[in-house]
């Protein structure tokens, strides 16, 4: 980016909004203007970093009045590059933005800013002995405005619904600088299009989150873990049925034995049992009583039996089953040292195992010479292919060497009638390949309703539609 254009954005910034607290510090702009993503090199402006939405609106009025590309910046735990900022943009981050606004008893809401990490959110709510249910392994640093404007999903998706389920309420600065408030915490609400639900999974392409008032649930009820190594993926498809059936699962990941090896070495994790196995699945469910606990064991029993299990573990203490949970939540983290090309795609759950075998297949075809891990979200359907990088290949070509098979990937996953990206979103990485999922129609609509929210396509340009 031109080191003019650059200095005129600061310039412009510096006059019409002076009161905003910026960076330009090197580490600064590297790091906020980075995600978890690899394969892209941040090239920022500037950071700032607003304390409320007067001052959002005032920078965005600014931004829209002369054309400066805004990129918003949570937690940076993204890993499609929808928080990259490549060009020269603005980065928004909101570190500042980090209040818990208002707790209501009666309607079960907290309302907060954008900038309120999830963890924080999630110890909130038990303080209240409530609950809330979004999780996953990088809940520790992402933020809610993040999780909002991707619509995260993480492990608990089958029981408890997405992001998008636990929003009542949204503020949104939009690419005119307009404040939009949408629904403030209505149960019921017939009054025509629900615009809160355009701006959830955005990408930050429409507006910017402000605020947001979340609903929590009941505290959950007391759970136990298992561990099971899986035969087949025909034989997890009849595991995930037996236990879905008769408990009430709150989760159900699976892992492939490459996967299990990787996160072993990584953490340096014990053998979870003395059985290796092609596959393994991890359930979490409701076990309340010694009956439910009998009925585990029964199912689990049925599927050692029927040879769909080949051996298993059952956690009898919340520390047992957080460190089998380690087995499971510490992939990504054991794997980021191989800068994974990953692919996060969805099918029906029924459809699993026809596809995750058509898609092994080609990957060993086509990808012969690298290791590709699968694990990920068995119980919604949604699976994370990880490639891994030999070392000595340079990232470039390793990721070209990647997309030249990703339309295989997605062609299958288009015949599935599957989704390209489930929960990462499209970013800056998987835009190319929307069509694969989106008609080219359905494309259009998506322009059309930017154009609305954004004419000036400041709002985290070139991101999910290009
Ligand atoms: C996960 O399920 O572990 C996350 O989505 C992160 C990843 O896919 O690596
Ligand atoms: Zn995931």
């Amino acid at each position: 980016m031109q080191t003019d254009l650059k200095n005129r954005r600061l310039r412009l910034l510096k006059t019409h909004c002076p009161e905003l607290e910026i960076s330009t510090e090197k580490a600064v702009l590297e790091s906020h203007g980075c995600d978890w993503t690899r394969f892209r090199t941040p090239d920022a402006t500037v950071v700032v970093f607003p304390r409320s939405t007067d001052d959002v609106t005032r920078l965005v009025g600014v931004a829209a009045k002369h054309r400066i590309p805004l990129v918003p910046s949570g937690g940076r735990t993204g890993l499609s590059g929808g928080a990259i900022a490549p060009a020269g943009e603005v980065v928004v981050s909101f570190d500042q933005m980090r209040r818990i606004i208002d707790y209501n008893a009666v309607d079960r809401t907290l309302t907060v800013e954008p900038g309120v990490v999830t963890q924080a959110i999630q110890e909130y709510a038990r303080q209240k002995n409530l609950y809330y249910p979004v999780s996953f392994a990088s809940e520790g640093s992402s933020q809610i405005g993040g999780n909002i404007a991707t619509n995260a999903g993480g492990i608990r998706v089958l029981r408890y619904g997405l992001t998008r389920d636990q929003v009542v309420g949204l503020k949104i600065v939009d690419g005119r600088a307009e404040l939009i408030e949408c629904n403030s915490g209505l149960v019921k609400n017939a009054s025509g299009y629900d615009l809160r639900h355009l701006f959830i999974g955005s990408e930050g392409t429409l507006g910017l989150i402000v605020e947001a008032m979340l609903r929590l649930s009941d505290p959950p009820a007391p759970s136990r873990v298992m561990l099971l190594a899986v035969s087949s993926l025909e034989g997890m498809m009849t595991v995930f049925r037996q236990f879905n059936d008769a408990l009430t699962l709150t989760a159900f990941e699976f892992l492939s034995g490459a996967a299990m090896s990787y996160v072993r070495a990584g953490h340096g994790l014990p053998e979870p049992m003395d059985t290796e196995a092609p596959y393994y699945a991890l359930l979490e469910f409701d076990c309340a009583d010694p009956d439910t606990e009998d009925l585990a064991l029964q199912r689990f029993e049925y599927c050692l039996d029927e040879g769909f299990v080949l051996d298993g573990v059952i956690s009898q203490s919340e520390a047992q089953a957080a460190e089998l949970w380690r087995y499971r939540e510490g992939i990504s983290e054991a794997i980021t040292r191989y800068t994974p090309y990953k692919n996060d795609l969805s099918v029906r759950i029924s459809k699993i195992p026809d596809y995750l075998h058509a898609l092994d297949q080609l990957a060993k075809s086509r990808y012969p010479e690298y290791e590709v891990l699968w694990y990920g979200h068995f119980g919604d359907g949604n699976l994370h292919m990880n490639i891994l990088k030999p070392e000595d290949m340079p990232v470039e070509e390793f990721e070209k060497a990647c997309a030249r098979v990703n339309p295989d990937v997605f062609e299958l996953t288009r015949t599935h009638h599957g989704s390209i990206s489930a929960e990462h979103g499209i970013g800056l990485l998987k835009q190319n390949y929307l069509s694969y999922t989106r008609s080219d129609a359905d494309i259009e609509r998506m322009r059309g309703i930017k154009a609305v929210f954004d004419p000036m396509n400041i709002m985290n340009p070139g991101k999910l539609l290009g």
